[in-house]
């Protein structure tokens, strides 16, 4: 059964035009309890039971989602993903979460659980809006700055080519952040300590993405570099980061300031899921290559991101 969006049925369908599937809408306002009923009333209705395969296509929204209901129908069916947006190919598709949406808070209600193969066709991103792939290569930058000072290099030096989706340029991003994923995973599949360091960016970037209602990695490109410019002022990184940072994020023609108060961010940051006794913890950048983590309370990140704006 092909679990897939309106998008992709509308540009791919006739590749899977064999196959029994069930076509959900688009965007982040569909991960929701809604979908994933109507989801199971279609499986019904289509006869599937515990013998029944599932595959997801599409991004990382239609990635959830199936992943997520592949997990919970009948205890559990096996999955597998065709990964559609640059987002969901080094990102979403890898690392076992899969969820939906509650009440406003991201990905609330989740399971973790593996597909059964990823397949990432570099061809589909040629489809991808432009938006939406400047939006993943946000994700890829912030893989290079955790861990992989070389690829962060490689983005700077071939950014006309990766986006304009020269296929070998692509292969050798995608592998490259791919893999810095999958270290990380493997070491810490269930975000126990090393696994957090993923979040980099991510605190202020949800915090902003759902104050601004901006697109996802547009919210986390600003995240990153307030997350950078936070990492100078408290003596863990150096001016030089903060500006390389700053400048490939430009040079990609994304928003790099936010209008969101300090006032705004504490308050979702509060409610965010991921903070543990009132303490968050929040990911600081040493260099490019090199992030670290850093538990504050609530008063003491207010305090660092005063000090930014
Ligand atoms: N599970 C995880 O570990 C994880 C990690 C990161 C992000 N996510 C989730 O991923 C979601 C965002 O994923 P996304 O950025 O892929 O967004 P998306 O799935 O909403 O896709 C973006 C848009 O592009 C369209 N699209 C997809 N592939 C296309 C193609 N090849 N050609 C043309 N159009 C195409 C979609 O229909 C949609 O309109 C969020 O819900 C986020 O929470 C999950």
């Amino acid at each position: 059964m092909i679990i897939t969006d309106q998008n992709i049925d509308r540009l791919y369908g006739s590749h899977f035009a064999n196959f029994n599937k069930i076509v959900i809408g688009t965007g982040e306002k569909i991960k929701t309890q809604t979908t994933v009923e109507y989801i199971i009333e279609e499986l019904l209705n289509k006869g599937c039971d515990r013998h029944t395969f599932i595959v997801g296509v599409g991004g990382g929204v239609v990635c959830d989602i199936a992943g997520f209901v592949a997990s919970v129908f009948m205890r559990g069916i096996p999955f597998g993903f065709v990964s559609t947006t640059l987002l969901s190919q080094v990102d979403a598709s890898i690392g076992g979460k899969n969820g939906i949406n509650f009440k406003g808070f991201k990905n609330l209600i989740g399971v973790f659980n593996h597909p059964l193969f990823v397949i990432c066709d570099i061809n589909m991103l040629k489809t991808l809006p432009i938006e939406e792939l400047k939006s993943g290569l946000v994700e890829v930058i912030k893989h290079s700055i955790i861990n992989q000072p070389k690829g962060f290099d490689f983005i700077v030096k071939n950014l006309d080519d990766i986006l304009s989706i020269d296929i070998s340029t692509i292969q050798k991003l995608l592998m490259d952040s791919i893999q810095v994923k999958m270290d990380i995973v493997a070491k810490d599949e269930k975000e126990s300590g090393e696994r957090k360091k993923l979040n980099l960016g991510h605190t202020i970037g949800h915090a902003i993405e759902s104050t601004e209602r901006i697109p996802h990695g547009f919210a986390i490109a600003k995240g990153l570099i307030m997350t950078a410019k936070l990492s100078q002022q408290a003596g863990f990184c150096n001016e030089e980061t903060v500006r390389r940072i700053s400048s490939l994020i430009k040079s990609i023609d994304l928003p790099t300031t936010t209008d969101v108060s300090t006032q705004q961010l504490i308050g979702f940051i509060q409610k965010d899921k991921k903070k543990n006794l009132g303490k968050i913890d929040f990911i600081m950048i040493k260099k490019i290559g090199e992030v670290f983590i850093k538990t504050l309370t609530l008063k003491e990140l207010e305090n660092k991101i005063n000090n930014i704006f």
